[in-house]
């Protein structure tokens, strides 16, 4: 099978090609990333003879149509993804999570190519933290900040290209992933890095906001396990029962890393910070049969920050560019 990789060279892209190459050796892989700012080829260097990496934009509709043209399965990972960039500076997230996946649409529905679709759970807005409530894949739409409702139109244009042209489609809508390659500006990756530097990790707000952690191998096998047996034109949400509070998560990390649980910063809330996020994934489970294999989040954290001591290499360059980034956008030191 010929499967096209939109933000291969991001943190789940790059994961979602490890996890293929290991599982699908018969697949040929195709990456296109713009290489932005978040995208990172040295994540892929120990695949780099098994995959074609092309440096593109999924904006860019002649080579979009191309790449379609020559594929059997389009996964669309390629996205502007953080919401304290988004609220920044939001043009890119209309550009690329919009316009990119129109681009994508109209190539798919020409060509009759199957796509799958990766989106958030932030798309369903939040959830109040005492509301025993979770998302499932008919709560309402209500999307919080420029990054979520760029998604959330990306969701819609998927549904309309299904219901209107009848092209072969699935969405997925996950939690908060955590793992290898996530990019330092991330509220996990952030504060591992901090710590390693001896820096203060920041905490927004009061910490109680909650989000639904998911490794990221988790996601992805249930990425191919709507691939193989979904329904076309269904959505599937995507989360592992994973809920911590973020006061939690920090403290937590700094006892993995040996030092004082209390050794953290309060720093000034995000604008629009969504309290809790929670996801029901029982469609996927009984009607997949999708399992989550990381079910210690303090197990999976463990791995994840021997990850970040083992591999400075990777993440040191784009440090200092990032808390740079914060340092200017204010509001969160
Ligand atoms: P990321 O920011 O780490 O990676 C995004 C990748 O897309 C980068 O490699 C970047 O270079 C590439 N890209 C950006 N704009 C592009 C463009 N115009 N053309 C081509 N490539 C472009 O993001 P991520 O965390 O890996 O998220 C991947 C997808 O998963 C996104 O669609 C995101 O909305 C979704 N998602 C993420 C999470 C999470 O916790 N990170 C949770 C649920 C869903
Ligand atoms: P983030 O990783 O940006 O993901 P999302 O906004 O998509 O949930 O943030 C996760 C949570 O951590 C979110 O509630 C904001 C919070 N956070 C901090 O407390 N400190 C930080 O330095 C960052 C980046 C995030």
């Amino acid at each position: 099978m010929r499967v096209l990789i939109t933000g291969g060279a991001g943190f789940i892209g790059a994961n979602f090609v490890h996890h293929t190459l290991t599982h699908r050796p018969d697949a040929e892989v195709t990456v296109l990333d713009a290489l932005t700012y978040a995208g990172n080829k040295a994540s892929l260097a120990s695949v780099a003879d098994r995959i074609t990496f092309v440096h593109g934009d999924i904006t860019d509709r002649d080579l979009v149509d191309s790449l379609v043209a020559s594929t059997d399965l389009v996964v669309h990972f390629a996205a502007e993804s953080h919401n304290d960039n988004s609220l920044a500076n939001p043009e890119p997230f209309v550009l690329t999570n919009l316009f990119g996946t129109f681009t994508l649409l109209e190539a798919v529905r020409k060509y009759g190519v199957r796509y799958h679709h990766i989106s958030t759970d932030e798309v369903y807005g939040d959830l109040e933290l005492d509301d025993p409530a979770k998302f499932t894949e008919t709560t309402r739409y209500n999307p919080s900040s420029p990054y979520s409702s760029t998604k959330a139109g990306s969701d819609l244009l998927v549904r309309a290209w299904v219901r209107s042209f009848g092209i072969h489609a699935t969405i997925s809508n996950c939690s908060n992933n955590y793992g290898p390659y996530q990019h330092v500006e991330k509220f996990i990756p952030r504060q591992i890095t901090n710590i390693i530097d001896g820096v203060r990790p920041k905490l927004y707000g009061d910490g109680k906001n909650v989000r639904d952690w998911i490794h990221v191998d988790d996601h992805n096998a249930a990425v191919w396990t709507i691939i193989d047996k979904g329904v076309s034109g269904e959505t599937y949400l995507i989360g592992a029962n994973g809920e911590q509070d973020n006061k939690t998560v920090i403290e937590l990390i700094l006892e993995l890393l040996g030092k004082d649980a209390g050794d953290y910063d309060h720093v000034t809330d995000r604008p629009g910070h969504d309290l809790r996020y929670a996801i029901d994934s029982t469609r996927l489970r009984t009607e997949l049969g999708w399992q989550p294999r990381y079910t210690s989040f303090r197990d999976g954290l463990a791995d994840t920050i021997a990850w970040y001591q083992q591999n400075e290499a990777w993440w040191r360059p784009q440090k200092a560019e990032t808390e740079q980034k914060y340092a200017v956008s204010g509001g969160t030191q």
